[in-house]
């Protein structure tokens, strides 16, 4: 590093060091007035995993020990932690984490490891969807930076998508929350889930932030971060490599805010599958912005079935810079996802009001530009602003294809919009 830049380093760090050092004194301080008694001692409203009889050797099953735990903290008068302690690994099931709960807001501290048991027969055939389930809690926070392992293994080797001779089945979405409000994860790290890392679901006012989820690129189904029936949700500083969607973006979700989120390997950034099954789904006012992909199968993408109805509007992809990216901008309403083809219907999803705003780098394939919209229910208000992807290495021109899309550029726009 040259001299000049290890100064400049020097004159960042130094106020940044000073503001720490002052945000220690305060803390410090208001430590020091809990003990005078003024309010109760923190320690009073801590729920560690050891004192509910958790071993914590990675082994033992210590499901039990959460929920009470859980239960201690919930009920609570009081703000309310739960703690997994540092530098041990806790086995759990199956478990159900439920609100309302009487403290005013809970945390759940996980500084250790929480680890799935690595037993399929742990699950019973009615609910293999869910591992850690938290419900209708409302100024939920979960952090700690530890780690949250989904023991993954055990379960990819029966995925139909691993194994064709298989019937597809569920495997449990690693965390997921349910009808929460003010929600905040943060800090943590994702590993190995048994299929969907995070899910947020039917919930209000999230923040998901500081995360890293990491998959092998082969495990099945492995979505990052799932979002379905939310609103008001934003997801920032994350670092997502697995064997599906970086962000799955599903029905109900509203005013999604995605920032500084790196991805790959894995699918892209996702937003559908919508109207599966003639279903209705409604997606509006989704914000990408920050976002690198490195060797995804897609990068900015919406995804439809034929037949279904609704709409997805009101989207913003920006700022994007792609790696090696087999399909970086994609809008497929011919979306299928069976063995069988799916046969042609007349209804589709409705996609308008999508913008494609600087957006840069190198594809995997040549096919950089690709709006495939439904016959009958056009896309229209799409935009393509200041866009510039090069097959790697830049031997070959980068294509654009389009079928049934109203749309307009600003700006220079490279491969040159509908040409292909
Ligand atoms: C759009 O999808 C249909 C159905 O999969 C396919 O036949 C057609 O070739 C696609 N068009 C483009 C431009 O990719």
């Amino acid at each position: 590093m040259p001299m000049a830049s290890r100064v400049l380093q020097l004159v960042l760090v130094a106020p940044l060091l000073v503001l720490l050092s002052l945000t220690i004194a305060i803390e410090a301080a208001s430590t020091s007035n809990d003990i005078t008694g003024r309010s109760p001692a923190p320690s009073q409203s801590v729920f560690s995993l050891d004192d509910y009889g958790a071993v914590g050797d990675g082994t033992n099953d210590d499901t039990q020990a959460l929920a009470s735990a859980w239960n201690a903290a919930c009920s609570s008068s009081q703000p309310a932690t739960v703690l997994v302690p540092g530098g041990k690994c806790y086995l759990l099931k199956l478990i159900t984490l439920a609100g309302p709960c009487k403290s005013s807001s809970v945390a759940v501290s996980v500084q250790g490891t929480l680890v799935a048991s690595p037993d399929r027969s742990d699950w019973s055939e009615d609910d293999t969807r869910h591992w850690i389930v938290f419900r209708r809690v409302d100024k939920l926070t979960v952090n700690g930076g530890g780690t949250v392992d989904g023991n993954g293994e055990a379960w990819w080797k029966y995925s139909c998508k691993i194994n064709k001779a298989l019937p597809c089945k569920d495997a449990p979405t690693a965390l997921s929350f349910h009808d929460c409000t003010n929600l905040r994860v943060t800090g943590l790290n994702f590993l190995n889930s048994q299929q969907i890392h995070m899910s947020i679901e039917d919930s209000t006012n999230v923040v998901l932030s500081r995360l890293t989820i990491t998959a092998p690129e082969t495990s099945p189904n492995t979505d990052g971060i799932h979002i379905t029936r939310s609103q008001d949700v934003q997801v920032t500083n994350c670092k997502i490599k697995t064997g599906d969607d970086c962000i799955s973006i599903e029905d109900g979700t509203r005013n999604l805010y995605v920032s500084k989120v790196t991805c790959g390997p894995g699918h892209g950034i996702s937003i559908g599958s919508l109207g599966d099954d003639n279903s209705r789904a409604e997606v509006s006012g989704i914000t990408i912005d920050t976002v690198q992909l490195y060797g995804t199968t897609n990068g900015a993408r919406i995804k439809t079935y034929q037949g279904g109805s609704g709409y997805a509007k009101d989207i913003k992809f920006q700022n994007m810079i792609m790696y090696k990216v087999k399909n970086p901008i994609i809008i497929d309403q011919y979306y299928c996802d069976s063995a069988r083809p799916c046969k042609e219907q007349e209804s589709a999803v409705e996609v308008s009001n999508v913008i494609f705003n600087n957006i840069r780098g190198t594809t995997a394939t040549k096919d950089a530009i690709k709006m495939n919209c439904s016959k009958n229910v056009p896309c229209h208000d799409i935009t393509l602003k200041n866009i510039n992807l090069k097959t790697e290495g830049g031997k070959d021109a980068t294509e654009s294809t389009c079928q049934n899309a109203e749309w307009r550029k600003f700006g220079i726009v490279l491969p040159q919009p509908c040409t292909a």
